[in-house]
């Protein structure tokens, strides 16, 4: 398989995990096995055994866990603690009731499924939380924040895949009227065999209710104009975002270790892998949001012509975290100081909302609370 154009994109369009929407209730097997009413009642976490942790992001937790007898399969639970969702992202839904923001666009998406973003198989909640229940991508999966740290040699091959996927799901996102606005290495998973998914839809929106004057996401990856205070449409900083992926998986570092560099810096390449690549990192971080390209122009840089999705370019993650867990620290091929603390810093929704009484949006930096300067890089 191999198109230009983005259009590699298109054939991963179809759901290849997409079993869609699971309400039903199983009834157990009727051969006298004591679980036999578990699936009879409204869906719980009673069902599942939780077999591991998986992730601890800013909102709660992510675990593996197993349906009980007689049912076997394997799922990805995400907690979502109730009290800890914020006010700004309750939606009210007519059929569905009022649930987080998260949980209606993932359920929306299920509409539009992609080969490239995380499936939601189904949701449910008690007094405590919600659950989002998903297909686990690769057994054992990894997600890019720690791919980059252990990976020692990326070949430009395997990264350019890895970032053309990124840029294909954000892609289809932006066509079904959808901004991520997180999107970073954390909030990417691999299977091992090459494939990657777009998870963490919590500070995601739809295009609709924009411009935005809220800051979400991760300061690390947010564009100048969010910082300083700016309403923004959200397509155009999940481009600048991607851009300092782009440039994070390609150099192991952040390329603005803080506000003022994000804002002010001129853009330095440690090394120049290649012409294509680093043309495309300094395209994407273009302060002038009207003259970034779009999502879909990224797709049709000359970097991707002729790319090849079907080649497998994985790496065992068996092996790979095996050798970490001999070798540490040797096998971790970047400090992750460089690279800042993972969710140290995620998710700090409303951290540069501006006060009641304040113009629109935040006024960088007089209006930033301490709980969020405390979570900034050394600015010294
Ligand atoms: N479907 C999944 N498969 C594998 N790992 C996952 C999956 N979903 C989440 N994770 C892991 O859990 C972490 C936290 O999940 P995420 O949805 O990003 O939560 P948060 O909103 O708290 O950041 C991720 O960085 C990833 O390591
Ligand atoms: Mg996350």
């Amino acid at each position: 398989m191999t198109r230009t154009d983005g259009r590699a994109c298109q054939e991963n369009r179809a759901a290849e995990d997409g079993e869609g929407p699971r309400h039903e209730k199983r009834k157990a097997d009727a051969d006298g096995n004591k679980d036999e009413d578990v699936y009879t009642k409204k869906k719980s976490i009673d069902w599942f055994s939780v077999l591991e942790d998986m992730g601890q992001g800013a909102y709660g937790q992510v675990k593996l866990a197993q349906y009980q007898t007689p049912r076997t399969e394997k799922v990805v639970l995400k907690y979502v603690t109730k009290n800890r969702i914020l006010v700004d992202t309750w939606i009210r839904d007519r059929r569905l009731g009022t649930i987080p923001l998260e949980i209606h666009v993932l359920n929306y998406l299920r509409a539009y499924p992609h080969k490239n973003i995380v499936n939601m198989l189904d949701f449910f909640e008690d007094e405590v939380n919600y659950y989002i229940e998903m297909t686990p991508h690769g057994l054992p999966g990894m997600d890019l924040f720690d791919y980059i740290e252990l990976r020692a040699d990326m070949s430009e091959t395997e990264f350019r895949s890895i970032f053309y996927q990124v840029a294909c799901a954000v892609g289809h996102l932006h066509s079904v009227g959808v901004v991520h606005r997180d999107i970073k290495d954390e909030n990417i998973i691999l299977d091992g065999y090459g494939n990657i998914k777009l998870i963490d839809f919590g500070s995601a929106a739809y295009v609709k209710n924009g411009p935005f004057t809220v800051f979400v996401g991760t300061i690390d990856y947010a564009a100048p104009e969010v910082l300083s205070g700016k309403s923004y449409l959200g397509k155009e900083q999940d481009v600048w975002a991607a851009g300092i992926l782009l440039y994070t998986i390609i150099y192991k570092e952040n390329p603005f270790y803080d506000v003022n560099e994000i804002m002010n810096n001129e853009l330095r390449l440690p090394s120049v892998v290649s012409e294509a690549s680093a043309d495309l990192i300094r395209r994407m971080l273009n302060r002038e949001i009207d003259q970034r390209p779009t999502i879909e122009q990224v797709l049709d840089d000359p970097w991707f012509k002729n790319i090849d999705l079907s080649a497998s370019i994985g790496q065992d993650l068996h092996t790979l975290r095996a050798s970490a867990a001999e070798n540490q620290p040797k096998a971790l091929s970047v400090p992750a100081s460089r690279r800042g603390t993972r969710g140290a810093r995620s998710r700090m929704h409303s951290a540069l909302h501006a006060g009641p009484g304040s113009p629109r949006g935040a006024q960088f930096p007089m209006d930033l609370p301490t709980s969020l300067t405390k979570l900034l890089p050394d600015q010294s």
